[in-house]
């Protein structure tokens, strides 16, 4: 049982699940082509147990299922990502019919339930055909990414309730080009910097696109912490001030300011690409909201050993979930109120946060103490519309493979059979007790 209740967050709050398409799909037989984390979930020591998507969660085939369960725990909306491979197998070009029907069946089984579709365009499963031409470090992107999110907009957008065009660019430029992390494992300071303002151009390309299709309700998702340096001292203040600007300020700036901070374009000056100034326009396109995902704080303490960015991270004194991230619910009010002061006044949906664990009373009282959060930034003058629970399904959770439970129902992987977890029935006595 959660403790706060759905009036709390005002009356027309927004409450869905969310997942992602190569997390829980499987489903590789229908003329999708191969993405990014097939290759990189095929090469030895890149994922625990060498896990790959190939099956996930067999949501392609259980969907129905599925969407009852969103249906029957009392949700409003359901955020889904597409998978670009599996309608444009080659990353451009010809499109695969089967991939279309099968987003014509789930978004049709969404609108029958009275789910509100939530569509993210690019949730980390770029085509392999385009990986081989430099994926996000190319500057031609913007353009393949354009025509995929027209392909979308033409096929789907008068169903979709809102659309967002990128989760987390953070991920997909500095955790897959720089920390070498997620697929496609890079550890190259000029990828890196390629891929950061790349995937903001290609973001901004998309708006465009989308809105010349008529698409309503456009968005992107921002994987943002609180961070904070690990003590007062004047060193670590400059550690804080770096590791702020890569994880928070260089996507928020982008996208609501037009100008990354001046912090990191002087230390990646000589790798960032000619002339991105001239793309701020197109990086600041305007949205109808934002997306935050919210996990976790980041504690910067300096380091000046360390070439390029002066720091390290530390760990926080708090507890923890079961992949070490530290549990920080204050960070997301501060967070709130901070986007909401310096940034941008558009409405804003949590579209994840959640917690890995197998312990289900401990991800209650995470549910519980987030949405309070919420509450309170709310009462400080945030304009928060809606909260996504992440995830659904216990899915393939990318470089952890199964090993890591983010799910409010669980999933057998042998069986795939689904059982709701605590969290599932807490979120459903708060919701249909006011419905
Ligand atoms: C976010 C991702 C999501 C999931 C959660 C735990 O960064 O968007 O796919 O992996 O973390």
């Amino acid at each position: 049982m959660f403790s706060i209740e759905r009036k709390d967050l005002g009356p027309n709050f927004l409450f869905g699940t969310a997942t992602a398409a190569y997390q829980i799909e499987g489903g590789q037989g229908d003329g999708r082509g191969p993405s990014i984390w097939d290759t990189f979930s095929a090469t030895p020591g890149n994922v625990k147990n060498a896990d790959n998507g190939s099956i996930a969660c067999d949501h392609y085939n259980r969907w129905p299922g599925d969407l009852d369960l969103i249906r029957d725990g009392g949700f409003d909306a359901y955020r889904f990502s597409l998978s670009w491979p599996r309608l444009i197998p080659e990353g451009t070009g010809a499109v695969n019919q089967q991939g279309v029907d099968f987003y014509d069946r789930l978004i049709d089984g969404m609108l029958e339930r009275g789910l509100k579709p939530y569509a993210t365009l690019y949730h980390w499963d770029l085509p392999s055909a385009l990986q081989d031409k430099g994926g996000w470090m190319n500057r031609d992107i913007a353009g393949w990414f354009a025509d995929y999110a027209a392909l979308v907009g033409s096929k789907f957008g008068d169903r979709l309730a809102a659309t967002a065009t990128i989760n987390e660019p953070w991920c997909v430029a500095f955790l897959s080009h720089f920390l070498g992390v997620h697929a496609p494992g890079y550890r190259d300071v000029r990828a890196a910097a390629h891929a950061m303002h790349h995937v903001l151009l290609a973001h901004g390309n998309a708006i465009d696109a989308l809105r010349g299709q008529g698409v309503k309700n456009l968005g992107i998702v921002l994987n943002l912490e609180k961070s904070e340096p690990a003590s007062e001292s004047a060193e670590d203040q400059v550690a804080f001030d770096y590791g702020d600007a890569l994880f928070n300020r260089w996507y928020l700036d982008g996208v609501f300011k037009a100008k990354y901070p001046e912090l990191l374009t002087t230390a990646l000056a000589q790798y960032l690409p000619a002339d991105y100034e001239k793309d701020m326009e197109i990086v600041s396109r305007p949205l109808d909201w934002l997306g935050i995902n919210y996990y976790t704080r980041g504690l910067y303490k300096s380091d000046p050993t360390r070439p390029i960015f002066p720091y390290t991270q530390v760990k926080g004194t708090e507890e923890k979930n079961d992949l070490g991230w530290e549990i920080y619910p204050n960070g997301l009010t501060d967070l709130l109120v901070r986007v909401s002061r310096e940034y941008t006044k558009l409405p804003i949906y949590i579209t994840e946060t959640g917690m890995s664990e197998t312990d289900d009373t401990r991800r209650v009282k995470f549910y519980d103490d987030h949405l309070r959060a919420v509450a309170n930034a709310q009462a400080q003058g945030a304009d928060v519309r809606g909260f996504f629970a992440w995830s659904l399904l216990d899915n393939y959770e990318w470089a952890e493979g199964y090993t890591s439970r983010f799910g409010i129902v669980h999933v057998d992987y042998q069986t795939q059979i689904r059982t709701p977890k605590g969290t599932y029935r807490a979120f459903q006595g708060m919701l249909h007790n006011t419905r």
